[in-house]
């Protein structure tokens, strides 16, 4: 944060932040032709400076949790959108788009589809019933989805979800997904997602490389890959442009879906700083490639991340720190978006 001048009032006015001498991030994302999103907790919305900062600042919201099979489907054939459609009310009243997420996928799966006893037969049934009602019923509203999440475990291997298990490998259910989500919405892209594939595990990026070049050969309609981009702080892969460009060079576009970069508790003013440059690091990659089409923060702030639940000793991984404040990232973000070179045109 930099303070122009000592003068009193001008001090007040930019202890708001640095966030509110300049121009928002979507609209400099907009100038740059990547959307800037956030994932967005339906039980924040009742905090006023939580919306505050979403409404300035992104235009592109996933819904963090209300989308995920056990919010939506929590019994057989029982649906539930209430709270999804909250969070599709709230992107419309700032012009944002909306990334479903996400549709086949092990973790914070409904309970009822782990324990119950699969043919091939009947949970193909169960995944294009979930598919039909879920995509069909936000057809009007969604612009992107990620129907597959975490297909594989970071060594590359399949990963050993109910799904695997009963079909006996990775590319049928995925491409089952695909093909149905596609039924039910014309306007979504649709889009496989996962973390380490940013180039720190070769392995596994490898294997969704593959398994998108195989289902690409076979017609299916994938139309994006999503590289989650949970990150820690002094390790952003060197590789991450080259990674982006691969992924691409299969005639697929690139998101980063779900970015966070953690640091080891306590948090210094050093590690916020190296925080800041990768953030940084991250936006240029995305920049430099074209079909790499936006960037979405999983969180506004470090007051909400899933972060310390998850990893107990790390934390401070998103761009505003508990009290709201901006922080060395926020600068970070805006160096690269406002930096002269253009991204590539033309997709
Ligand atoms: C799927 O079919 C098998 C074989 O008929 C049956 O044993 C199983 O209970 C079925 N699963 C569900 C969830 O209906
Ligand atoms: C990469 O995969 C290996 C397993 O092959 C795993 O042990 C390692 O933790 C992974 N690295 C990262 C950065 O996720």
């Amino acid at each position: 944060m930099k303070f122009a001048t000592a003068s009193a009032v001008l001090l007040a006015a930019s202890a708001v932040s640095a966030a509110a001498t300049q121009k928002p991030l979507r609209d400099l994302a907009k100038a740059k032709d990547i959307y800037i999103g956030v994932a967005i907790g339906n039980g924040n919305l009742g905090d006023a400076k939580y919306t505050e900062i979403m409404k300035r600042e992104f235009n592109f919201i996933t819904p963090e949790n209300s989308m995920k099979w056990e919010a939506i489907e929590p019994k057989p054939a029982e649906f539930h959108f209430a709270q999804g459609d909250e969070i599709v009310a709230v992107a419309k009243a700032q012009k944002a788009e909306v990334r479903g997420h996400t549709l086949t996928w092990h973790s914070q799966l409904a309970p009822w589809v782990n324990s119950a006893t699969w043919t091939k037969e009947n949970l193909t049934a169960a995944i294009e019933r979930h598919i039909r009602a879920t995509v069909g019923y936000y057809s009007d509203d969604l612009t992107h989805w990620d129907v597959v999440n975490e297909v594989h475990e970071d060594d590359g291997t399949p990963r050993q979800s109910i799904f695997y298990k009963t079909f006996g490998n990775v590319a049928d259910y995925v491409e089952l997904s695909f093909r149905e989500a596609r039924k039910h919405t014309t306007k979504a892209k649709l889009y496989i997602n996962d973390y380490n594939l940013e180039g720190q595990n070769v392995s596994k990026s490898d294997a969704t490389y593959q398994l998108v070049k195989k289902l690409k050969n076979k017609g299916v309609p994938i139309h994006g890959v999503g590289l989650q981009a949970h990150l820690l702080v002094g390790q952003v892969p060197t590789n991450m442009q080259a990674t982006i460009e691969k992924f691409a060079s299969l005639g697929v576009d690139v998101a980063l879906t779900e970015l966070d970069i953690r640091m080891e508790q306590p948090f210094t003013a050093e590690k916020l700083a190296q925080q800041g440059n990768d953030y940084e690091a991250v936006f240029r990659a995305c920049l430099a490639v074209k079909r790499c089409v936006g960037i979405t923060l999983w969180g506004i702030t470090d007051k909400y991340s899933w972060i310390p639940g998850v990893f107990p000793t790390e934390g401070s991984a998103l761009v505003w720190d508990e009290n709201y404040a901006a922080k060395p990232a926020y600068d970070g973000i805006v160096r690269a978006l406002t930096t002269k070179a253009t991204k590539p045109k033309s997709r």
